[in-house]
């Protein structure tokens, strides 16, 4: 049983943001993405609101989705051990116009370049490091009724950026139990893909030996993991056997996350990633296209507790 093509492409980056509607406007209207689904967490006690912004379809590695952690408190602390950058995929022809319009919205834009890919870096509003990188051969179709026209849109994930105290670690994790190859680096930069490479296909590890340690817990203001695309359960029960058999005996069992199904794993980074089996329906299995991310869609989990969750929901509540 080989492993060859286990790891496909993104599926999900996840974040732990600020204020919901903070993060919703920056989401849908200054990086122009579709609202896919408006739901909760799975797991837990007490609701913590999940949004996720995609492509029309939500298709896989199109897929940001967001905790608002504002309500709740809690405080997240970037550092190593962690994924530090979110790098989103635009044409490399539209990165003036990316520049303007995050700077008249209030952003500090800095341009800059890494591994022969210009990029524009700024912060979400609740701090997280994101990158517009340019990339002129993106076949992905973006969100077609956005703010921004087609042709200038966001096209989904370009790769992550994991920061570490240690790389040797991560290599092998990467190569050995996660079906990445290195391809080369760039000062403290290495950069590992899947397949072919490309947008989607790409985690860069930054070594950062003098950084203090991140936090784990949801908590504002940091990334919370990265999923990863397999195909079938089989492939994800092979992904989980290899982990185990290099010694990584903490992975998670596949947990239902009612648009998909997911395992997880701490990598020895620190970095928290998962290996994940769309459903075949997607985002259209409580909720027709039309009417994708509309309306509030109560976990399966909490089906019990709609009352108290709408009550929560509503001590923050969301215009759009
Ligand atoms: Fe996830």
């Amino acid at each position: 049983m080989g492993d060859n093509g286990s790891i496909q492409r993104h599926h999900h980056i996840t974040l732990c943001v600020g204020g919901a509607q903070e993060d919703y406007d920056f989401h849908t209207k200054v990086l122009s993405l579709k609202s896919v689904k408006k739901t909760a967490l799975y797991d837990g006690t007490y609701p913590i609101r999940h949004m996720y912004y995609g492509n029309d379809h939500g298709e896989e590695s199109t897929l940001v989705t967001c905790f608002p952690m504002r309500q709740s408190g809690r405080k997240g602390k970037k550092g190593t051990g962690q994924i530090a950058v979110l790098k989103l995929a635009v044409p490399v022809s539209s990165l003036t116009f990316w520049g303007k319009r995050l700077k008249d919205h209030g952003f500090a834009v800095t341009k800059s370049e890494r591994f022969d890919e210009k990029m524009l870096q700024f912060e979400h509003p609740c701090g997280i490091d994101y990158e517009l990188v340019g990339v002129a051969d993106d076949s992905r179709t973006p969100y077609s009724n956005g703010e921004v026209p087609a042709e200038f849109a966001v096209r989904g994930t370009h790769g992550i950026t994991v920061a570490t105290r240690e790389l040797e670690g991560q290599e092998e994790f990467l190569t050995s139990g996660w079906n990445a190859r290195k391809t080369n680096s760039d000062g403290k930069h290495v950069r590992y893909v899947f397949g072919d490479g490309g947008s989607g296909k790409i985690v860069d590890v930054a070594h950062e030996p003098g950084l203090p340690a991140a936090s784990w817990t949801f908590g504002e203001g940091i990334i919370h993991h990265c999923a990863f695309q397999v195909s079938d359960f089989d492939v994800q029960d092979a992904v989980k056997a290899g982990l185990e058999g290099l010694g990584y005996t903490d992975v998670a069992e596949r947990k239902d996350r009612g648009y998909f199904f997911s395992i997880y794993v701490r990598t020895p980074s620190g970095a928290l990633f998962e290996a994940t089996v769309s459903r075949a329906e997607g985002f259209e299995v409580d909720e027709k296209y039309e009417d994708l991310g509309r309306t509030f869609q109560i976990p399966p989990v909490f089906a019990g507790q709609k009352e108290q969750i709408m009550e929560f929901l509503a001590q923050e509540p969301l215009v759009y």
